[in-house]
């Protein structure tokens, strides 16, 4: 499992809420820390990088968080203007208010164009080996699909000329399995599970990119075994109750209740994981992400998610 840091490219999805931003940070992170040039870069400017690395904010333009570890946001008028310089020579000064206009007008009407603007700026970095591993805390299940199937859409659209040939590289590098992957993060729970199997059927029938890991984050530790658990429900009668109320000056039920609550949470849970099992691939290796009680922010957190990702996949 251990190649999935030797991928040069990781688009980090999953539904909402499961943990995308921890995961993207956490790989990032250990990359750098095993002397990778890493850029990780948050598609969805929503300031969740900056939070995690503790820094103001992460322009487009990037900046550095350790001295291998590079934090960018996505914002598609730079990367606009940058692929107006770099790759059709366009010198852009100043505003691109009436390019912006125009590209705002093709984009709404074709499908890939807006979308090739954020893929692209990965791609590009990939074709010219800056980085050793590009990470992105990429969309979430709903509007990935789009953007890792955008170089195809565009080369439907318009079959000649430039766009084809760049079209292609990019389908190229996609398509690599030993450069760019799709990690999917979920929970154990209902949604985040369903979306996840509805999420990588639909990656293997629309898109080109391989499905490199499942991670499974917020996992649950087993309090008690099944002995254990029913040694505990035959603590709970009368005479044990009252006594524990006189010895822990309090409600002794409220302690057997969480003990019952943690199993029984668990244990739903469960379900919702043979259910993932059952559904997918199992040549697709999966990374199990126990759930954090300490409430780390910042560095510290993207740091204890970087030593958890370390004992799974080395
Ligand atoms: N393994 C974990 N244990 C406990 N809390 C977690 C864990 N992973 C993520 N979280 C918390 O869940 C919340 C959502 O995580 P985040 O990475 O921002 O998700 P996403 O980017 O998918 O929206 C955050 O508050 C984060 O600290
Ligand atoms: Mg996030």
């Amino acid at each position: 499992m251990s190649d999935l840091l030797d991928k040069k490219l990781l688009f980090i999805t999953g539904k909402g809420g499961v943990g995308k931003t921890s995961v993207a940070t956490g790989l990032a992170y250990l990359a750098a820390n095993s002397g990778k040039k890493t850029l990780v870069c948050e598609v969805d400017p929503k300031g969740d990088l900056a939070r995690s690395f503790e820094c103001a904010s992460t322009p487009y333009s990037g900046i550095e968080i350790t001295d291998n570890l590079l934090a960018m946001s996505m914002d598609t008028e730079s990367s606009l203007r940058e692929y107006l310089r770099l790759q059709l020579r366009v010198p852009v000064i100043g505003r691109i208010g009436p390019v912006a206009k125009a590209f705002e007008f093709v984009s709404t009407a074709a499908p890939g164009v807006r979308e090739i603007l954020t893929v692209g700026k990965f791609l590009y970095e990939v074709k010219n080996n800056t980085y050793d591993l590009i990470v992105v805390d990429a969309s979430p299940t709903g509007h990935i699909v789009s953007q890792l199937a955008a170089p195809q859409a565009l080369r439907e659209l318009v079959k000649l000329g430039p766009v084809k040939s760049q079209t292609e590289w990019m389908m190229d590098i996609l398509g690599d399995p030993t450069k760019t992957g799709v990690v999917v993060v979920t929970t154990t729970e209902e949604m985040p599970v369903n979306e996840t199997i509805e999420l990588t059927k639909k990656i293997k029938a629309e898109t080109n990119v391989t499905l490199s890991a499942v991670v499974i984050n917020q996992v649950l530790p087993e309090l008690f075994s099944t002995d254990e658990e029913a040694a505990f429900t035959t603590l709970f009668t009368d005479t044990n109750t009252e006594l524990l109320t006189q010895r822990l000056n309090g409600s002794p039920q409220t302690i057997l209740r969480a003990a019952q609550l943690a199993v029984t949470l668990r244990r739903m849970r469960s379900e919702f994981l043979e259910k993932l099992r059952a559904n997918i691939d199992s040549s697709i290796p999966q990374i199990y992400l126990p759930y954090r009680f300490n409430k780390l922010t910042g560095l510290k957190s993207v740091k204890a998610t970087s030593v958890a990702l370390a004992e799974e996949i080395n």
